[in-house]
């Protein structure tokens, strides 16, 4: 691993090795990576959003959802923030190919 894995290491707080070629695939695709993150922090405050009108009846998972929603757009702002301040321009991915083919292998 060189200088660029060990600043991946310690910037992602990864905790176990990581292959080398892992580090080059997150080097040469670094934006859509952190604009794919941003999209996921807000997916996770809206699949919260969604738990949170299902279980209306419950108060305390509608707390606990609240919190989670919360959590997750600050988390989308955060990752904004760093878009921002790298000059990354935050936009629409096009889908990837690997959820609808975990899902029939699961499902
Ligand atoms: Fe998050």
């Amino acid at each position: 691993m060189g200088a660029k894995g060990v600043i991946f290491m310690v910037m992602l707080n990864l905790q176990i090795p990581t292959p080398s070629r892992w580090f080059l695939q997150v080097d040469g695709n670094l934006n859509e990576i952190l604009i794919d993150h941003a999209h996921y922090e807000k997916k996770a405050a809206g699949a919260a959003m969604n738990l949170l009108f299902a279980y209306v009846d419950s108060t305390k998972i509608s707390r606990a959802m609240a919190e989670i929603v919360n959590e997750e757009l600050e988390h989308f702002q955060m990752v904004l923030d760093l878009l921002a301040h790298r000059g990354i321009q935050f936009r629409k991915l096009s889908p990837s190919h690997y959820g609808p083919r975990l899902h029939s292998i699961v499902f």
